[in-house]
Protein backbone atom coordinates (compact mmCIF):
# COMPACT_ATOMS: atom_id res chain seq x y z
CA UNK A 1 0.00 0.00 0.00
CA UNK A 2 1.20 3.52 -1.15
CA UNK A 3 0.49 4.70 2.65
CA UNK A 4 0.10 8.74 1.88
CA UNK A 5 2.05 8.34 -0.89
CA UNK A 6 0.98 9.80 -4.71
CA UNK A 7 3.18 6.78 -5.93
CA UNK A 8 5.18 3.59 -5.06
CA UNK A 9 8.33 4.91 -6.11
CA UNK A 10 7.82 8.09 -4.20
CA UNK A 11 7.37 5.56 -0.89
CA UNK A 12 10.31 4.12 -1.64
CA UNK A 13 12.53 7.07 -1.83
CA UNK A 14 10.70 8.10 1.53
CA UNK A 15 12.14 4.30 2.51
CA UNK A 16 15.90 4.80 1.97
CA UNK A 17 16.90 6.25 5.43
CA UNK A 18 15.44 3.21 6.80
CA UNK A 19 17.28 0.76 4.01
CA UNK A 20 20.20 2.52 5.18
CA UNK A 21 19.44 2.77 9.26
CA UNK A 22 18.80 -1.23 8.23
CA UNK A 23 22.08 -1.71 7.00
CA UNK A 24 24.05 -0.15 9.91
CA UNK A 25 22.41 -2.34 12.11
CA UNK A 26 23.34 -5.45 10.70
CA UNK A 27 27.19 -4.82 9.48
CA UNK A 28 28.54 -2.15 11.55
CA UNK A 29 28.85 -3.20 15.01
CA UNK A 30 30.01 -1.06 17.51
CA UNK A 31 33.44 0.06 17.54
CA UNK A 32 34.32 -2.49 20.51
CA UNK A 33 33.28 -5.41 18.83
CA UNK A 34 36.42 -6.33 16.73
CA UNK A 35 35.80 -6.03 13.23
CA UNK A 36 35.26 -2.79 11.46
CA UNK A 37 32.29 -4.37 9.23
CA UNK A 38 29.97 -7.30 10.61
CA UNK A 39 29.76 -9.02 6.78
CA UNK A 40 30.03 -13.35 6.58
CA UNK A 41 32.27 -13.92 4.28
CA UNK A 42 33.79 -17.50 3.02
CA UNK A 43 37.47 -17.40 2.97
CA UNK A 44 36.68 -19.46 -0.69
CA UNK A 45 35.69 -16.13 -2.20
CA UNK A 46 38.80 -13.75 -1.31
CA UNK A 47 42.06 -15.33 -0.16
CA UNK A 48 44.26 -15.37 -3.06
CA UNK A 49 42.16 -13.00 -4.94
CA UNK A 50 43.52 -11.34 -7.67
CA UNK A 51 40.62 -9.89 -9.93
CA UNK A 52 36.88 -8.66 -9.54
CA UNK A 53 34.39 -8.93 -12.60
CA UNK A 54 30.96 -7.79 -12.14
CA UNK A 55 28.03 -8.65 -14.29
CA UNK A 56 24.61 -6.60 -14.36
CA UNK A 57 22.20 -5.13 -16.41
CA UNK A 58 20.60 -1.16 -16.02
CA UNK A 59 20.81 0.42 -12.73
CA UNK A 60 22.46 -2.64 -11.06
CA UNK A 61 25.15 -1.88 -13.04
CA UNK A 62 25.68 1.63 -12.24
CA UNK A 63 25.61 0.27 -8.59
CA UNK A 64 28.17 -2.43 -9.85
CA UNK A 65 30.71 0.62 -11.16
CA UNK A 66 29.98 2.60 -8.36
CA UNK A 67 31.47 -0.89 -6.10
CA UNK A 68 34.57 -1.37 -8.76
CA UNK A 69 35.40 1.79 -7.82
CA UNK A 70 35.62 0.83 -3.83
CA UNK A 71 37.25 -2.47 -4.89
CA UNK A 72 39.92 -0.87 -6.64
CA UNK A 73 40.90 2.48 -4.51
CA UNK A 74 39.52 1.18 -1.04
CA UNK A 75 40.69 -2.43 -1.32
CA UNK A 76 43.42 -2.53 -4.21
CA UNK A 77 41.83 -5.21 -6.47
CA UNK A 78 41.48 -4.68 -10.34
CA UNK A 79 37.92 -5.33 -11.15
CA UNK A 80 36.28 -4.75 -14.27
CA UNK A 81 32.21 -4.38 -14.70
CA UNK A 82 30.73 -5.82 -17.86
CA UNK A 83 26.89 -5.44 -18.97
CA UNK A 84 25.76 -8.85 -18.67
CA UNK A 85 24.08 -9.15 -22.12
CA UNK A 86 27.59 -8.17 -23.92
CA UNK A 87 29.97 -10.74 -21.63
CA UNK A 88 27.64 -13.44 -22.40
CA UNK A 89 28.81 -13.36 -26.05
CA UNK A 90 31.75 -12.05 -26.13
CA UNK A 91 33.18 -12.93 -22.49
CA UNK A 92 37.32 -11.82 -21.91
CA UNK A 93 39.90 -14.57 -21.63
CA UNK A 94 40.22 -16.30 -18.37
CA UNK A 95 41.95 -14.55 -15.33
CA UNK A 96 43.11 -16.26 -12.26
CA UNK A 97 41.71 -16.19 -8.76
CA UNK A 98 39.09 -14.44 -10.01
CA UNK A 99 35.83 -13.14 -7.93
CA UNK A 100 32.31 -13.16 -10.56
CA UNK A 101 30.14 -10.56 -9.19
CA UNK A 102 26.00 -10.56 -10.57
CA UNK A 103 24.26 -7.86 -9.27
CA UNK A 104 20.43 -8.20 -9.93
CA UNK A 105 17.63 -6.60 -7.49
CA UNK A 106 15.16 -8.85 -8.74
CA UNK A 107 17.92 -11.97 -8.87
CA UNK A 108 15.50 -12.85 -12.41
CA UNK A 109 17.00 -11.09 -15.55
CA UNK A 110 17.79 -13.68 -17.91
CA UNK A 111 20.94 -11.66 -19.26
CA UNK A 112 22.33 -11.78 -16.39
CA UNK A 113 21.49 -15.11 -14.88
CA UNK A 114 22.82 -16.47 -18.25
CA UNK A 115 26.20 -14.76 -18.00
CA UNK A 116 26.59 -15.81 -14.70
CA UNK A 117 26.13 -19.89 -15.62
CA UNK A 118 28.06 -19.09 -18.54
CA UNK A 119 31.11 -17.92 -16.51
CA UNK A 120 30.48 -21.04 -14.10
CA UNK A 121 30.43 -23.36 -16.49
CA UNK A 122 33.59 -22.47 -18.71
CA UNK A 123 35.41 -22.27 -15.29
CA UNK A 124 34.59 -25.79 -14.22
CA UNK A 125 36.17 -27.26 -17.32
CA UNK A 126 39.21 -25.95 -16.46
CA UNK A 127 41.31 -28.46 -14.52
CA UNK A 128 43.55 -25.63 -12.65
CA UNK A 129 42.11 -24.35 -9.70
CA UNK A 130 43.38 -21.02 -10.19
CA UNK A 131 40.54 -20.84 -12.47
CA UNK A 132 37.96 -22.34 -10.44
CA UNK A 133 34.78 -20.28 -10.22
CA UNK A 134 34.25 -18.10 -7.28
CA UNK A 135 30.62 -16.54 -7.04
CA UNK A 136 28.79 -14.20 -5.26
CA UNK A 137 25.22 -12.35 -5.90
CA UNK A 138 24.20 -9.35 -4.75
CA UNK A 139 20.16 -9.32 -4.92
CA UNK A 140 17.09 -8.27 -3.04
CA UNK A 141 14.95 -11.45 -3.29
CA UNK A 142 17.35 -14.19 -1.43
CA UNK A 143 14.52 -16.73 -2.89
CA UNK A 144 15.09 -16.12 -6.15
CA UNK A 145 16.65 -17.85 -9.42
CA UNK A 146 20.30 -16.45 -8.91
CA UNK A 147 20.35 -17.39 -5.19
CA UNK A 148 19.05 -20.94 -5.99
CA UNK A 149 22.13 -20.86 -9.14
CA UNK A 150 25.47 -18.87 -7.21
CA UNK A 151 26.42 -20.60 -4.10
CA UNK A 152 27.21 -17.23 -1.70
CA UNK A 153 24.37 -14.04 -2.34
CA UNK A 154 24.66 -11.20 -0.11
CA UNK A 155 20.96 -10.10 0.44
CA UNK A 156 20.44 -6.29 0.10
CA UNK A 157 17.50 -6.31 2.41
CA UNK A 158 15.04 -3.38 1.28
CA UNK A 159 11.98 -4.98 1.43
CA UNK A 160 9.64 -5.12 -1.41
CA UNK A 161 10.02 -2.44 -4.17
CA UNK A 162 6.80 -2.10 -6.34
CA UNK A 163 7.79 1.22 -8.43
CA UNK A 164 9.38 -0.13 -11.81
CA UNK A 165 12.18 2.77 -11.43
CA UNK A 166 14.70 1.12 -8.75
CA UNK A 167 15.79 3.23 -5.93
CA UNK A 168 15.68 2.17 -2.38
CA UNK A 169 17.39 -1.49 -4.05
CA UNK A 170 19.81 1.09 -5.65
CA UNK A 171 20.90 2.14 -2.78
CA UNK A 172 20.75 -0.69 -1.21
CA UNK A 173 22.81 -2.53 -3.80
CA UNK A 174 25.55 0.52 -3.03
CA UNK A 175 25.59 -0.28 0.47
CA UNK A 176 26.49 -3.75 -0.09
CA UNK A 177 29.53 -3.13 -2.34
CA UNK A 178 30.40 -0.83 0.65
CA UNK A 179 30.21 -3.02 2.64
CA UNK A 180 31.88 -5.61 0.41
CA UNK A 181 35.11 -2.82 -0.19
CA UNK A 182 35.25 -2.66 3.42
CA UNK A 183 35.24 -6.04 4.58
CA UNK A 184 37.59 -7.00 2.22
CA UNK A 185 39.98 -4.09 2.73
CA UNK A 186 40.09 -4.95 6.43
CA UNK A 187 41.04 -8.50 5.64
CA UNK A 188 43.41 -7.63 3.11
CA UNK A 189 45.32 -5.86 5.48
CA UNK A 190 43.59 -1.91 5.66
CA UNK A 191 43.33 0.21 2.68
CA UNK A 192 45.74 -0.53 0.50
CA UNK A 193 44.39 2.23 -1.50
CA UNK A 194 45.23 6.03 -0.37
CA UNK A 195 44.70 5.68 3.16
CA UNK A 196 45.27 2.70 5.40
CA UNK A 197 43.16 1.51 8.47
CA UNK A 198 42.06 4.79 9.86
CA UNK A 199 40.59 5.91 6.86
CA UNK A 200 38.35 2.65 7.24
CA UNK A 201 37.10 3.77 10.30
CA UNK A 202 36.71 7.37 9.45
CA UNK A 203 34.66 5.72 6.40
CA UNK A 204 32.67 3.47 8.63
CA UNK A 205 32.22 6.06 11.66
CA UNK A 206 30.75 8.82 8.91
CA UNK A 207 28.85 5.52 7.58
CA UNK A 208 27.06 5.68 11.06
CA UNK A 209 25.47 8.97 10.13
CA UNK A 210 24.17 8.12 7.02
CA UNK A 211 20.58 7.02 7.92
CA UNK A 212 20.24 10.57 9.97
CA UNK A 213 21.57 12.22 6.43
CA UNK A 214 19.16 10.96 4.00
CA UNK A 215 16.24 11.38 6.34
CA UNK A 216 17.27 15.01 5.77
CA UNK A 217 18.01 15.14 2.58
CA UNK A 218 14.94 13.34 1.30
CA UNK A 219 12.75 15.78 2.86
CA UNK A 220 14.67 18.56 1.69
CA UNK A 221 15.10 17.38 -1.90
CA UNK A 222 11.72 16.01 -2.01
CA UNK A 223 10.01 20.05 -1.85
CA UNK A 224 12.90 21.45 -3.89
CA UNK A 225 12.32 19.03 -7.13
CA UNK A 226 8.70 19.57 -6.80
CA UNK A 227 9.27 23.31 -6.63
CA UNK A 228 11.54 22.84 -9.92
CA UNK A 229 9.70 20.33 -12.26
CA UNK A 230 7.80 22.45 -14.20
CA UNK A 231 10.92 23.91 -15.21
CA UNK A 232 11.72 21.37 -17.34
CA UNK A 233 7.90 20.83 -18.69
CA UNK A 234 9.11 21.34 -22.51
CA UNK A 235 12.53 20.12 -21.75
CA UNK A 236 13.58 17.62 -24.48
CA UNK A 237 17.45 17.05 -23.73
CA UNK A 238 19.10 16.60 -20.19
CA UNK A 239 22.59 15.97 -19.45
CA UNK A 240 24.46 14.57 -16.42
CA UNK A 241 27.72 15.07 -15.79
CA UNK A 242 29.71 13.44 -13.21
CA UNK A 243 33.14 12.09 -12.58
CA UNK A 244 35.18 9.62 -10.42
CA UNK A 245 33.11 7.69 -8.32
CA UNK A 246 30.15 10.31 -9.21
CA UNK A 247 30.47 9.25 -13.00
CA UNK A 248 28.21 5.76 -12.53
CA UNK A 249 25.58 8.72 -10.92
CA UNK A 250 24.99 11.13 -13.77
CA UNK A 251 24.37 7.65 -15.65
CA UNK A 252 21.58 6.85 -13.02
CA UNK A 253 20.32 10.27 -12.93
CA UNK A 254 20.05 9.82 -16.88
CA UNK A 255 18.67 6.96 -16.58
CA UNK A 256 16.32 7.77 -14.08
CA UNK A 257 15.08 10.26 -16.09
CA UNK A 258 14.42 8.71 -18.83
CA UNK A 259 12.59 5.82 -18.01
CA UNK A 260 9.99 7.44 -16.20
CA UNK A 261 9.43 10.49 -18.15
CA UNK A 262 10.62 9.89 -21.46
CA UNK A 263 13.06 12.64 -21.71
CA UNK A 264 16.07 12.24 -23.42
CA UNK A 265 19.18 12.29 -20.94
CA UNK A 266 22.39 11.34 -21.25
CA UNK A 267 25.20 10.49 -18.44
CA UNK A 268 28.93 11.53 -19.14
CA UNK A 269 32.21 11.63 -17.26
CA UNK A 270 32.25 15.83 -17.58
CA UNK A 271 36.16 15.39 -18.78
CA UNK A 272 34.48 13.86 -21.86
CA UNK A 273 32.26 16.71 -22.77
CA UNK A 274 34.59 18.31 -25.17
CA UNK A 275 34.76 15.46 -27.07
CA UNK A 276 31.58 15.64 -28.86
CA UNK A 277 28.95 16.23 -26.39
CA UNK A 278 29.40 20.01 -25.95
CA UNK A 279 28.13 20.40 -29.54
CA UNK A 280 24.40 19.34 -28.29
CA UNK A 281 24.70 22.12 -25.38
CA UNK A 282 22.27 25.73 -25.60
CA UNK A 283 19.82 27.39 -23.56
CA UNK A 284 17.28 24.42 -24.26
CA UNK A 285 19.18 21.36 -22.27
CA UNK A 286 19.73 21.87 -19.07
CA UNK A 287 22.94 20.46 -17.58
CA UNK A 288 23.24 18.89 -14.39
CA UNK A 289 26.18 18.64 -12.99
CA UNK A 290 27.51 16.82 -9.54
CA UNK A 291 30.05 18.21 -7.95
CA UNK A 292 31.41 17.10 -4.63
CA UNK A 293 34.30 17.87 -3.06
CA UNK A 294 37.28 15.52 -3.64
CA UNK A 295 40.05 14.36 -5.94
CA UNK A 296 38.23 16.26 -9.25
CA UNK A 297 36.44 18.57 -7.71
CA UNK A 298 37.86 21.51 -9.37
CA UNK A 299 37.92 20.09 -12.32
CA UNK A 300 34.05 18.79 -12.71
CA UNK A 301 33.99 22.54 -11.59
CA UNK A 302 35.56 23.91 -14.67
CA UNK A 303 33.51 21.36 -16.99
CA UNK A 304 30.44 23.23 -15.44
CA UNK A 305 32.18 26.70 -16.43
CA UNK A 306 32.33 25.27 -20.04
CA UNK A 307 28.72 24.46 -19.94
CA UNK A 308 27.34 26.99 -18.47
CA UNK A 309 29.20 29.60 -21.49
CA UNK A 310 27.20 27.60 -23.99
CA UNK A 311 23.82 29.28 -22.08
CA UNK A 312 23.40 25.95 -20.62
CA UNK A 313 21.11 25.70 -17.54
CA UNK A 314 23.44 24.65 -14.68
CA UNK A 315 22.06 22.59 -11.92
CA UNK A 316 24.23 21.56 -9.23
CA UNK A 317 24.47 18.82 -7.08
CA UNK A 318 27.08 20.40 -4.80
CA UNK A 319 27.84 21.40 -1.08
CA UNK A 320 26.51 25.19 -0.15
CA UNK A 321 29.94 27.15 -0.29
CA UNK A 322 31.96 29.70 -2.48
CA UNK A 323 30.91 28.26 -5.95
CA UNK A 324 27.40 28.02 -5.58
CA UNK A 325 26.90 31.05 -7.26
CA UNK A 326 27.91 29.13 -10.57
CA UNK A 327 24.57 27.56 -10.75
CA UNK A 328 21.37 28.28 -11.70
CA UNK A 329 19.59 26.16 -9.48
CA UNK A 330 21.80 24.08 -6.56
CA UNK A 331 20.57 20.87 -5.30
CA UNK A 332 22.66 21.25 -2.27
CA UNK A 333 24.43 17.99 -0.97
CA UNK A 334 26.31 17.93 2.93
CA UNK A 335 30.02 17.54 1.89
CA UNK A 336 30.79 13.81 3.11
CA UNK A 337 34.44 11.92 2.46
CA UNK A 338 34.24 11.86 -1.19
CA UNK A 339 33.90 8.11 -1.54
CA UNK A 340 30.74 8.01 -0.17
CA UNK A 341 29.37 10.77 -1.62
CA UNK A 342 27.04 8.31 -4.07
CA UNK A 343 24.78 7.86 -1.19
CA UNK A 344 24.06 11.07 -1.07
CA UNK A 345 24.15 11.92 -4.25
CA UNK A 346 21.76 9.85 -5.69
CA UNK A 347 18.64 11.30 -3.82
CA UNK A 348 18.09 14.19 -5.60
CA UNK A 349 18.94 12.21 -9.53
CA UNK A 350 15.80 10.04 -7.85
CA UNK A 351 13.90 13.32 -6.68
CA UNK A 352 14.29 15.51 -9.67
CA UNK A 353 13.11 12.45 -12.37
CA UNK A 354 10.10 11.35 -10.44
CA UNK A 355 8.53 15.14 -9.90
CA UNK A 356 9.04 16.12 -13.38
CA UNK A 357 7.43 12.91 -14.07
CA UNK A 358 4.81 13.03 -11.97
CA UNK A 359 4.65 16.60 -13.40
CA UNK A 360 3.73 15.55 -16.62
CA UNK A 361 1.29 13.30 -15.17
CA UNK A 362 3.29 10.22 -16.04
CA UNK A 363 2.22 7.03 -14.84
CA UNK A 364 5.49 6.54 -12.88
CA UNK A 365 5.10 3.14 -11.20
CA UNK A 366 4.53 1.42 -14.60
CA UNK A 367 6.29 3.55 -17.31
CA UNK A 368 5.53 2.69 -21.20
CA UNK A 369 7.53 -0.39 -22.82
CA UNK A 370 9.31 -1.16 -18.92
CA UNK A 371 8.69 -4.84 -16.44
CA UNK A 372 10.08 -4.83 -12.45
CA UNK A 373 11.84 -8.15 -14.10
CA UNK A 374 13.07 -8.61 -17.90
CA UNK A 375 12.89 -12.32 -18.00
CA UNK A 376 13.97 -12.59 -21.34
CA UNK A 377 16.66 -12.21 -23.45
C1 LIG B 1 16.01 0.95 -13.73
C2 LIG B 1 15.69 -0.45 -13.73
C3 LIG B 1 16.37 -1.39 -14.67
C4 LIG B 1 16.94 -2.56 -13.87
C5 LIG B 1 17.48 -3.63 -14.80
C6 LIG B 1 18.13 -4.76 -14.03
O1 LIG B 1 15.31 1.66 -12.78
O2 LIG B 1 14.91 -0.85 -12.90
O3 LIG B 1 17.37 -0.76 -15.39
O4 LIG B 1 17.93 -2.07 -13.04
O5 LIG B 1 16.44 -4.15 -15.59
O6 LIG B 1 17.23 -5.34 -13.12
P1 LIG B 1 17.71 -6.28 -11.97
O7 LIG B 1 18.45 -5.48 -10.98
O8 LIG B 1 16.47 -6.89 -11.40
O9 LIG B 1 18.61 -7.31 -12.61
Amino acid sequence: DKRSFRHFMLKEIHEQPETAALWVARHLPEPTEGRLVALPLDPGLYEGLERVQILACGTSRHAALVGAYLLEQLAGIPTSVFYASEFRYAPPPLSRHTLTIGVTQSGETADTLAALAMEQERRRLVADPAFAPRLLGITNRPESSLARMVPHILDIGAGIEVGVAATKTFLGQLLAFYGLALALAERRGGASGPGGPRQLRDLVSQLRQLPALLERLVADHDQRCEALAHLFADTQDVIFLGRGINYPIALEGALKLKEISYIHAEGYPAGEMKHGPIALLDARVPVVSIAMPGTVFDKVLSNAQEAKARDAQLIGVAPEGPDTGLFDVLLPVPEVDELLSPLLTVIPMQLLSYHIAAHRGLDVDQPRNLAKSVTVE
